[in-house]
């Protein structure tokens, strides 16, 4: 029996179409739980959308997107483009249904590219990155961890394997976070993840704020620091689609320095 896939039900709760019933009643059972999971999506995408802008503006012009999902509005490159028509990007992803959407859309334009591989394997990964020949590892990089270090067991050491991607990357590149957390709301957090686990999904991990910030270790914090998804840097109201002090996700972004 298919398995609702982490890819394919994000793509749902943003109201794609790149999905299938079971995918869409994994959603609605989430939903069911915690009526404003929609908004989290769309608040975490709104992140995105910032963290990859404030990247631009310092000077990232290659972008490693790991775990970068199936297409959907206001996707890596179409940010980038609009800020830096020169600017490159690289999807990263487990799912070969997300690399293959990546693909599609991006056919035809160099600067873009999209691979199948595993964050969990960070030596194996990069070395797929190198054979893009996309990303000139000699340049400073915007590593992009969205939404996807939850979807690693604490087994699997999410912190030491963001760890290994800065020992990899040259002085100046940044990462971006975003991850789901228990801090402001553990019994909605609770249920999501036991609600992940039905059905043998991957389960989804509402990691504390404490061991959130620790995925940043080694790399230098830029300001608000960690926060909640809506305070990073929020640029209007059009940002608010969780009220603060209600947020599942956690957010920063970070510099080797
Ligand atoms: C919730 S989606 C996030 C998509 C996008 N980054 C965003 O925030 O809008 C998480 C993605 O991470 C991918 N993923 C899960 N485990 C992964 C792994 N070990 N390595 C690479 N990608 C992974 C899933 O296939 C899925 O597409």
């Amino acid at each position: 029996m298919m398995q609702p896939s982490p890819a394919r039900m994000y793509d749902a709760l943003l109201g794609g179409s790149h999905n299938f019933e079971v995918d869409r009643l994994a959603a609605q059972r989430g939903s069911r739980l915690v009526p404003d999971l929609p908004r989290l999506a769309l608040s975490n995408r709104a992140f995105l959308r910032r963290a990859v802008r404030f990247l631009v503006e310092a000077g990232i012009t290659q972008f490693l997107d790991i775990g970068s999902g199936i297409p959907t509005a206001g996707n890596v490159h179409e940010i980038v483009r609009e800020c830096d028509p020169r600017g490159r990007v690289l999807y990263v992803d487990i799912d070969p249904v997300a690399v293959a959407h990546s693909r599609a859309i991006l056919v035809g334009d160099e600067r873009y590219g999209a691979i199948e591989a595993d964050l969990r394997e960070p030596a194996e990964l990069l070395a797929r990155v190198r054979d893009t020949g996309l990303i000139d590892s000699g340049q400073p990089v915007g590593i992009l961890l969205i939404a996807v270090l939850h979807l690693l067991a604490d087994a699997d050491l999410p912190a030491a394997k963001v760890g290994a991607l800065r020992e990899a990357v040259a002085g100046g590149s940044y990462v971006a976070i975003s991850h789901l957390t228990s801090a402001l709301r553990p019994d909605d957090a609770e249920a999501l993840h036991h609600s992940s686990r039905e059905g043998n999904q991957v389960g989804i991990q509402f990691r504390s704020r404490a061991a959130i910030t620790a995925m940043f270790d080694g790399w230098e914090l830029v300001e608000p620091g960690v926060v909640e998804l809506p305070l990073w840097r929020p640029e209007s109201d059009r940002d608010r689609h969780e009220e603060p002090g209600r947020s599942l996700g956690l957010a920063g972004v970070a510099v080797n320095t």
